[in-house]
């Protein structure tokens, strides 16, 4: 009796995890615009992951990944044009970082003018569908105006983003904004101890930042929505001010801590894999066979051999050559401009795999967010070449934290270049700060993907984060930030000195006159 008993408890028991995980099960849309493999690979993984606990997702992206085992995994290919990511690519390393960010966020605009007439998705989101979905989950780097779907299918919106929070969204959820603290990477000079007037300018720029994406960016992005849902569309400011989470894809042990609002969920490593695929025989030989140790190369997707200038090419080879270490390089043209005897060159590694092996020592790179990602798991030393100000400011709190070195690429010379590889394979306490560094980032209360999960699930199973709102976010800035506060102050006080000393003056006159009256007596 006490058996079967037992037996139907199981038995029920296991019935209502299966039927609570069904329950549970949410229908979602994906909607990840940029064609950048760095940031696919992340929302992908997640993506991936989400459907693996059995909820359903569609997803519109330029990069799908074409599995057909996969059930209940749509994906929707939007078709991009290769010259608008060109243009970007061609102008990055021209422009001063704040004209790049506005150059983004135009071509982002460009960007999001097909996807709205893209067929799959336009029946989709047509005014006749029954579609029903349970989040919208918008990659919020360039497409504000997508958040409308949120409003279209009534359903929470949860942004989220693989690099950290723009100062933009600082200002839309009313969290601090600070011009001058080395998180800001939105401005062209970041410096540690900032002079007044270095401020000045910082706060300048930064705001003059704001006011574009304000005024310019989404007043392009509202018409956008205007065209496709009518005049009576809300406004994508105020969908994005009710957005239930903003997941950001940023490892706090490696940036500089600074307050951000509640509804910011962190993640990383999403993308990095348990066991790394094994290596092509021909590399893994080459690799097994580094007894010196091994530096892995690469400058990113964006920074190529084709956008580098010929002399740093020149520099890279000069000084590879004479180093009796083996150099595993990246490189996507057909030719070096030089003899390199020691060098295993490809277009393209498995970069998780490379850093796995025993036998690296060091990892050049651009400083770009996924990398970090990989080369702190790995515990890799890092020599950073940025030419970025996020770069920049990814490697300058790399350097802080004694991880890695630092040489900007248009100051690049074969003497620092030298100098740099030799230092990180000398001086034990690069690895060794990487070793903590890399403990520190692993150890976290929970699974980072399983966390962000988690997350998601909470908003669907509450349609929506809406407790988590900041009520001041609808408060105009100078209130929020107290600038009315100090402008009268600043005006209180000046009118007092004024009254000061029109009566010092008058005191003076007076008895200035009087002395003239006394002595003509
Ligand atoms: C697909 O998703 C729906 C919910 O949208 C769910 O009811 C169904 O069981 C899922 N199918 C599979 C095979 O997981
Ligand atoms: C945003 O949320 C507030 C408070 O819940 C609500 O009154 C408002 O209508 C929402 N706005 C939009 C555009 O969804
Ligand atoms: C990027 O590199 C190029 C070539 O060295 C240089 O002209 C440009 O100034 C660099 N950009 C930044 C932000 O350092
Ligand atoms: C975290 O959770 C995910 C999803 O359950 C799993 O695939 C991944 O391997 C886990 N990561 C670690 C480091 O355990």
């Amino acid at each position: 009796m006490l058996k079967i008993t037992c037996k139907m408890f199981i038995v029920l028991s296991l019935w209502f995890l299966l039927a609570n995980n069904i329950t549970n099960a949410g229908r979602i849309l994906v909607i990840i615009p940029t064609p950048i493999y760095s940031h696919q690979i992340v929302f992908q993984s997640l993506c991936l992951a989400l459907n693996r606990r059995g909820h359903e997702l569609i997803i519109a992206t330029p990069q799908p990944i074409k599995d057909s085992t996969l059930t209940n995994y749509t994906e929707i290919e939007l078709s991009l044009s290769h010259s608008l990511v060109k243009q970007y690519k061609k102008n990055v390393p021209q422009l001063s970082l704040t004209d790049l960010l506005k150059l983004g966020w135009t071509l982002a605009h460009k960007i999001s003018i097909p996807i709205y007439d893209n067929p799959k998705l336009k029946k989709l989101y047509h005014s006749n569908s029954n579609e029903k979905f349970d989040a919208v989950i918008l990659e919020l780097v360039g497409y504000p105006s997508l958040s409308i779907m949120s409003y279209r299918f009534n359903a929470p919106l949860i942004g989220i983003i693989s690099m950290g929070i723009h100062n933009y969204h600082r200002y839309v959820f009313g969290s601090p904004i600070y011009s001058s603290h080395l998180s800001n990477w939105e401005i062209n000079t970041l410096t540690e101890n900032p002079s007044i007037w270095q401020r000045l300018w910082n706060f300048i720029e930064t705001w003059h930042l704001i006011h574009f994406w304000i005024n310019d960016f989404i007043t392009m992005e509202q018409g956008l929505v205007k065209k496709h849902f009518g005049n009576d569309a809300p406004h994508i400011v105020d969908i994005i001010k009710n957005m239930s989470l903003l997941l950001v894809n940023e490892n706090p042990v490696l940036t500089y801590p600074r307050p951000e609002q509640s509804n910011a969920i962190f993640f990383n490593g999403i993308h990095i894999q348990k066991t790394p695929p094994s290596l092509p025989k021909d590399l893994g030989q080459f690799l097994d066979n580094a007894m010196e140790g091994f530096i892995y190369v690469s400058l990113g997707t964006v920074t190529t051999c084709h956008t580098l200038p010929k002399k740093t090419l020149r520099n890279f080879v000069e000084v590879f050559s004479k180093l009796p270490y083996k150099i595993v390089w990246k490189f996507e043209c057909d030719e070096l401009p030089g003899k390199l005897d020691n060098a295993f060159i490809s277009k393209w590694f498995l970069q998780q795999s490379v850093l796995a092996h025993p036998n690296i020592k060091m990892f050049i790179y651009q400083g770009g967010a996924q990398s970090t990602d990989e080369a702190v798991h790995y515990a890799v030393p890092l020599l950073g070449i940025p030419n970025m100000s996020e770069q920049e400011n990814r490697v300058r709190r790399l350097v802080s934290l004694g991880v890695a070195i630092s040489i900007k690429l248009n100051e690049l010379t074969q003497e620092r270049l030298n100098n740099a590889i030799h230092q990180i394979f000398n001086d034990k306490s690069y690895k060794e700060k990487m070793m903590r560094v890399s403990s520190l980032s692993k150890d976290q209360p929970y699974n980072s993907t399983e966390n962000v999960i988690w997350w998601i699930e909470y908003v669907m199973r509450h349609k929506g984060a809406n407790h988590l709102r900041f009520s001041d976010s609808d408060k105009p800035w100078y209130q929020r930030y107290d600038m009315d506060i100090i402008a009268l102050f600043a005006i209180a006080l000046f009118i007092m000195e004024c009254i000061i000393a029109l009566t010092i003056i008058q005191i003076i006159r007076f008895t200035l006159n009087n002395i003239a009256l006394y002595s003509c007596h």
